[in-house]
C-alpha cells in the first residue's frame, strides 16, 4: 500500500495545513494536497470527501484533515463508509487512536491547537501501529454500525 498522506483543509485550516505540509516534506513523507488553496471561505466537505476517497481507494494510506475546530472535518469524514476519523488535540489521543481504533484519518482544529503541537500529533499518528487483537472485534462492531 502507498505511504502517501492525503492532506486537506478548509479556509479555517489553511495556514496550519501549510505548516503541516512543510513538516511532512521535512520528514520525507510523501503527500497529496487536496486543497483548499487559500484562506478564502469554502465548504470543508468539498475537500474532506476527495481526501477520504483517496484513502478508501488506496491511493493514500491516511488522511490529515484540518478545519477551524476539526469538528466539521471529523463529522464529514466519519460519515464516509470505511473511514475512521479521530479528532485530536493532544498527543496521547493521537497515539491511542492508532493503537486502539486503527484510525485512518486525523482531524485537527487550527483554531484550537498551535502548529508545534499539530506536527507532533501528525508524527504520532503516522508512526504508531495498530495493536490489533481485541480491538479488531470492536472496530468491526463500529464498522457494522454503518449498516444500521
Ligand atoms: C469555518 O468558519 C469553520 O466553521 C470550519 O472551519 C470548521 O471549524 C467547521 O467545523
Amino acid at each position: 500500500m502507498t505511504k502517501k498522506i492525503a492532506v486537506a483543509s478548509d479556509h479555517g485550516g489553511y495556514e496550519l495545513k501549510l505548516e503541516i505540509l512543510k513538516h511532512l516534506k521535512e520528514r520525507g513523507a510523501e503527500y497529496e494536497d487536496f486543497g483548499c488553496d487559500s484562506a478564502m471561505s469554502v465548504d470543508y466537505p468539498d475537500y474532506c470527501i476527495p481526501a477520504c476517497k483517496a484513502v478508501l481507494e488506496g491511493r493514500c494510506s491516511r488522511a490529515v484533515l484540518i478545519c477551524g475546530t476539526g469538528i466539521g472535518m471529523s463529522m464529514c469524514a466519519n460519515k464516509i463508509r470505511g473511514i475512521r476519523a479521530a479528532l485530536c488535540s493532544d498527543t496521547f489521543s493521537a497515539r491511542m487512536t492508532r493503537m486502539h481504533n486503527d484510525a485512518n484519518a486525523l482531524c485537527m482544529g487550527a483554531r484550537v491547537i498551535g502548529a508545534g503541537l499539530a506536527c507532533d500529533i501528525v508524527d504520532l499518528f503516522l508512526d504508531t501501529e495498530f495493536e490489533g487483537g481485541r480491538h479488531i472485534t470492536r472496530i468491526n462492531k463500529v464498522m457494522d454500525a454503518e449498516n444500521l
